[in-house]
């Protein structure tokens, strides 16, 4: 018995129309890999990385978690920081969230939302850090875009403060962290403006 098959067929005609044009498409990324970017994004499916910003196989190094966080002590991120700093040698860090966030969301919420209340509980005390500097007249869905795009600019902090980014930027290496927010309702990135390319001579 096949499961998916639907699955295998797509993956068959994706991997057919790669070739079409460009014969050694596959052959080459055997070989190596140089991309010039690391995404850190959300895990929600309807933010995948590659085909928002346009880029082929090969192009984008991706991590994906619930809410796009960066945790010092999550081993999983920052062995993907490291691998792409320091081995791969990307030019770029692009911490990227969305408005409309479930993970944002499930923080701003009262109640049990699973395993993932753990996860996002820096978001949550980020968010009682920050909500009184919130219009009173805010509604729920502006807190939650708003929370969103303050999420990105603590995980890009997160990112700069890591012992892997501080060291490159220690040693010369040309490396620049962004913040974007992706807007799932007509598919465009906005820069936050938040890009750090050294270290801030304050702490
Ligand atoms: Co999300």
């Amino acid at each position: 018995m096949k499961f998916l098959p639907e699955l295998f067929e797509n993956n068959r005609r994706w991997a057919a129309a790669m070739t079409r044009d460009d014969p050694d498409f596959f052959r080459r990324l055997v070989d190596q890999q140089a991309p010039r970017y690391l995404w850190i994004g959300c895990a929600d499916s309807r933010v995948p990385a590659n085909e928002i910003v346009g880029l082929l196989p090969g192009e984008l190094f991706v991590h994906r978690n619930v809410a796009n966080r960066v945790g010092h002590t999550d081993f999983n991120c920052l062995s993907v920081l490291q691998y792409a700093v320091d081995v791969l040698g990307v030019e770029h860090v692009i911490v990227c969230g969305h408005y409309g966030c479930g993970g944002v969301a499930a923080a701003l919420s009262d109640g049990r939302h699973g395993l993932v209340d753990n996860w996002i509980e820096p978001i949550r005390a980020h968010y009682a850090r920050v909500r009184d500097a919130f219009p009173p007249e805010a509604t729920e869905r502006e807190r939650l875009d708003r929370m969103c795009e303050l999420n990105v600019v603590e995980q890009v902090r997160n990112v700069c403060r890591t012992t892997v980014v501080r060291d490159a930027w220690g040693r010369g290496q040309p490396l620049a962290v962004h913040g974007w927010i992706y807007r799932l309702d007509n598919g465009l990135l906005h820069d936050l403006g938040v890009t750090r390319t050294g270290a801030r001579t304050e702490g």
